[in-house]
């Protein structure tokens, strides 16, 4: 028996996955290709490189997290590096997905807390809601501000020297109140992307979602696919 003929039969929906993005395939829609999901992944690693080996150095009550690394000096040299290439892969993931986030007039909506909740207790269906809902345009906006300041305060507090007092105070103070509030945004974005929704962890994974998936979450794009008026490349 040949080597081919003992594997079993690739899975078309995996294989289209690696290059397209909104198509259909058998019960299931391509809805981040390869790139997407390698580039969204690299930048969760690095978030998390550099917050957990940032809390030892912020307060020894997180002191146990450094052993994770080989001790507090590792840390210290460690974190602002980890930082950077957080920053440098939240740039690149920026222009990568900067086309399909673009705000829409109804996308407003979302900056009321009305809205937000009525979205956690599953009301308010829109059919208008396109790949990306409000709610996640927003989070990735907020999200590129967040690693702009970390990246911008970051760097003054690297290099304490090269700064006055109060700008190295200041530094400190965005720093820590941006991280806070980054890592409140992350575990809202990891709730809404595996448990409160199912099948939406999924297409990180393998980049597919399936039909209902789509009709139920994102009902325009839904249609826009299915009317081929999506298809990429
Ligand atoms: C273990 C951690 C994480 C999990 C499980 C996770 C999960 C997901 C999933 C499933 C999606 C696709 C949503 C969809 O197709 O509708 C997504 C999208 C996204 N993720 Fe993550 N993610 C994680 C960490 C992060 C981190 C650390 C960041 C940024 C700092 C981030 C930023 C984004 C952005 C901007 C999007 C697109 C907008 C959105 O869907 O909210 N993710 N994530």
């Amino acid at each position: 028996m040949s080597a081919t003929a003992s594997r079993p039969p690739a899975d078309s929906a995996i294989l289209r996955a690696r290059r397209s993005e909104d198509v259909v395939v058998g019960d299931e829609i391509v809805r981040h290709r390869l790139a997407t999901r390698a580039i969204h992944w690299t930048v969760a690693l690095f978030f998390f490189l550099a917050l957990f080996s940032g809390l030892p150095i912020w307060t020894p009550v997180f002191g146990w997290m450094a052993h994770l690394f080989g001790g507090l000096n590792v840390c210290r040299w460690l974190h602002p590096w980890a930082g950077l290439a957080f920053f440098v892969s939240m740039l690149v993931m920026f222009v990568h997905w900067l086309g399909e986030m673009r705000l829409e007039p109804n996308d407003r909506e979302w900056l009321r807390p009305r809205k937000m909740i009525e979205y956690m207790r599953y009301q308010g269906e829109d059919p208008e809601v396109g790949k990306y809902n409000g709610g996640q345009k927003l989070f990735f906006f907020a999200a590129a501000l967040g690693a702009l300041g970390l990246l911008l305060s970051g760097v003054v507090v690297w290099f304490p020297l090269e700064f006055p007092r109060i700008v190295r105070e200041l530094a400190i103070l965005i720093h820590d109140v941006t991280f806070i509030l980054f890592v409140v945004a992350v575990v809202f974005h990891i709730y809404l992307g595996t448990a409160a929704e199912p099948g939406t962890f999924h297409s990180m994974i393998r980049g597919t979602v399936r039909k209902p998936w789509a009709r139920l979450h994102h009902p325009r794009w839904y249609r826009e696919v299915l009317g081929g008026k999506t298809r990429r490349p």
